[in-house]
């Protein structure tokens, strides 16, 4: 499993996961503009400051992406953290990817960047997504009460953090 930039042929990826229902699974909220990727990819190749994306590649096969956006609680300038995202294809999930390539996604940033926190939210049925998150060293900090409109009503999220100094799992893939 590595994880590397994204390129111009990814692009039919995001819009399939933009325009396909549920395709992307729990994290379907209706049709999206499928331009948007390739605008996005345009600006800044989905390397920008604030965030960026990086593809889930296994065996040279592109398995699904890996994202992280800056989240602030405050003042950006002393509590800046990333939120990190995952969306595999559906042929490739049950497969082991999933945790390591956050886990990875995870070493990446805290090389790269000097954030003491990265978390990531999911939802109460995501049970894979709960499994993977803890698989790469992350814990549940709490339920986040009714934050999402997701399947025609307001939902419950579950937030988990992991930490800069927080015990790292052995993932044995390559950190770019
Ligand atoms: C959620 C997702 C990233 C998990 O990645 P994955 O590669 O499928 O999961 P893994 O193979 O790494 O498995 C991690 C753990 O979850 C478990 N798991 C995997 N799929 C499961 C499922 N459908 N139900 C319950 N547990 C599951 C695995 O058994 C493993 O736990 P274990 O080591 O205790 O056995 C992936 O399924 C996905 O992309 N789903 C669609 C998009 C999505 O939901 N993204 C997250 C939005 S918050």
């Amino acid at each position: 499993m590595r994880l590397r930039p994204v390129s111009e042929e990814d692009l039919d990826i995001f819009r399939r996961f933009r325009t396909e229902p549920g395709l992307i699974g729990l994290d379907w909220t209706g049709f999206k503009d499928a331009r948007e990727p390739a605008r996005q990819f345009a600006v800044d190749g989905f390397l920008g400051p604030d965030g960026g994306r990086l593809m889930v590649e296994d065996d040279q096969l592109t398995a699904g992406y890996v994202a992280w956006s800056r989240r602030d609680f405050g003042n950006p300038a002393t509590t800046g953290c990333w939120e990190i995202g995952i969306a595999l294809l559906p042929d490739w999930r049950g497969r082991g990817l999933g945790w390591r390539a956050q886990a990875v996604l995870c070493d990446y940033l805290f090389t790269h960047t000097p954030v003491q926190r990265i978390q990531a939210g999911t939802h109460p049925e995501n049970i894979a997504e709960q499994k993977s998150l803890v698989k790469a060293g992350f814990r549940l900090d709490g339920v986040i009460r009714a934050c999402e409109f997701r399947a025609g009503r307001w939902r419950d999220g579950h937030l988990y953090s992991r930490l800069r100094d927080d015990p790292a799992p052995e993932h044995g893939s390559p950190v770019p």
